[in-house]
């Protein structure tokens, strides 16, 4: 029995923030049936196409174990499927424009008198306030929720990250909002509303910029290669390049093959626990002794320099070759790792956090698996549902309308061009 077996969702997500939260409750066992529009869809099926009129892997990799039912909800006959879905199911997700699903005459007020146990989880751009209204996408989060500002170099423009904490990063959280309303709906009986604003997740993301506007305020971030580098703050969190956003500084440094390969890099902590192995590895044993060196706050204006002569060992090593090296020496760094040596990561095969899918359409495709383990209910990755797949034994096995009601809905439209 998979942890959320029982659990029916209407998912009336589309693009990428809904989605992501909705795939994350369908690989946990819950039921998750995705309301589309006739003859269209998520508009991502069409998306950033690889194989023409076929699913995008923009969609496929967002809706896996999922079910598709086309309906068009401003259709009268479908507005009563709709509403007998609302009875029937135990959560609606949506992330559609703010207003939309008040304009569909769905808004929280009737999804109340239809069922009083129903969860309403939504994404939205923003939460209350001056740009309530306003529609959102992932770049435009990261830019409104601070990840922007303090990311890139110091003398270089805000910059964009390309893990999607707007989106995938609301969804995740809005996933966490559905589960902790279920439970509390165990005690209560009732339903609840469950928002996740996409400048709320990006800010929270981002908790440790905020703590450091507040540390600015007392003085400079000694830990920034800008101080060492003698450059003044200014008075807002800066962009810190790839700094170590902790306490022990870090930095991305070039291996062998750099030239060429734009992804022989080692990211490398100068740990202060391991400072004494960092200068032998690095051929400067006599930085262990030496008062300028050998304690931390003393390699604060020198971290530049420090930087440089240890990559002048890593340049002499491939990436793995300096892992192999430090790792046992505790010494932490990590790897610049590629999408292709991702995808092609024995290890991530195994515990199926890289997944082969299989398609009717388009055949075989890698995709993410469930990132999170849960011993008792392992997360199988089945494909995404064509458009509309199981508008059919939805209708008549989950909703229990008689195959003359289906017809009569077919007639009227609501499913599509009858
Ligand atoms: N039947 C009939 N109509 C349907 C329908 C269905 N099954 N499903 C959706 N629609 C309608 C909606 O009711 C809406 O109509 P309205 O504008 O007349 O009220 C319309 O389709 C479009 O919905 P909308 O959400 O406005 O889509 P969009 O493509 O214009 O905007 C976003 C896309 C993502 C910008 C917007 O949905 C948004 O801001 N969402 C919240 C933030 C978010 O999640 N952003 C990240 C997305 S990854």
């Amino acid at each position: 029995m998979k942890a959320l077996e029982g659990v029916r969702i209407l998912d009336f997500t589309h693009v990428q923030s809904g989605p992501t939260c909705t795939q994350l409750l369908a690989w946990f066992g819950a039921d998750c049936i995705k309301v589309e529009r006739p003859g269209v869809g998520d508009a991502t099926r069409g998306q950033l196409r690889d194989i023409p009129d076929v699913d995008s892997l923009y969609f496929t990799m967002l809706n896996h174990n999922k079910r598709s039912i086309t309906l068009n909800t401003k259709n009268e006959t479908g507005k009563s499927v709709l509403e007998r879905l609302v009875k029937t199911c135990d959560v609606l997700v949506e992330n559609f424009a703010p207003g939309a699903l008040d304009r569909m005459g769905f808004g929280w007020e009737r999804i109340q008198e239809l069922n009083p146990r129903m969860i309403m989880a939504s994404v939205k751009g923003f939460g209350p306030g001056p740009y309530e209204d306003c529609k959102v996408y992932e770049n435009v989060a990261q830019c409104t929720g601070g990840a922007a500002s303090t990311t890139g170099f110091l003398d270089g423009p805000p910059t964009v990250t390309g893990a999607q904490v707007g989106d995938s990063g609301t969804g995740l959280h809005l996933a966490l909002g559905i589960v902790t309303a279920l439970y509390h709906r165990e005690k209560t009986g009732r339903g609840q509303r469950v928002l996740a604003a996409m400048q709320d997740g990006v800010l929270n993301l981002c908790r440790v910029k905020l703590r450091d506007q507040q540390r600015l305020e007392r003085g400079p971030l000694t830990e920034y290669s800008q101080y060492g580098l003698g450059v003044p703050f200014s008075d807002a969190t800066p962009r810190a390049g790839n700094d170590s956003g902790g306490g022990q500084p870090g930095w991305i440094l070039k291996c062998k093959g750099w030239e060429t390969d734009p992804n022989a890099y080692v990211y490398f902590i100068t740990q202060a626990a391991v400072w004494q192995r960092i200068c032998d590895i690095i051929g400067k044993p006599e930085w262990k002794e030496d008062p300028g060196y050998a304690k931390p706050e003393a390699r604060l204006d020198k971290l530049n320099h420090i930087f440089e002569t240890i990559e002048g060992w890593t340049r002499t090593k491939t990436k793995f070759e300096v892992m192999d090296i430090c790792n046992p020496m505790d010494i932490p760094c990590g790897p610049i790792l590629s999408m292709k040596e991702l995808a092609e990561e024995p290890s991530l095969r195994e515990t199926g956090t890289v997944v082969e899918v299989d398609h009717p359409a388009r055949g075989k495709y890698l995709t993410v698996g469930c990132p999170i383990k849960l011993s008792e209910s392992p997360a199988e990755v089945t494909r995404s549902p064509l458009l509309g797949e199981h508008t059919t034994e939805i209708l008549s096995e989950v909703l229990g309308y008689s195959a003359a009601e289906v017809d009569d809905i077919r007639a009227s439209g609501a499913l599509g061009k009858p």
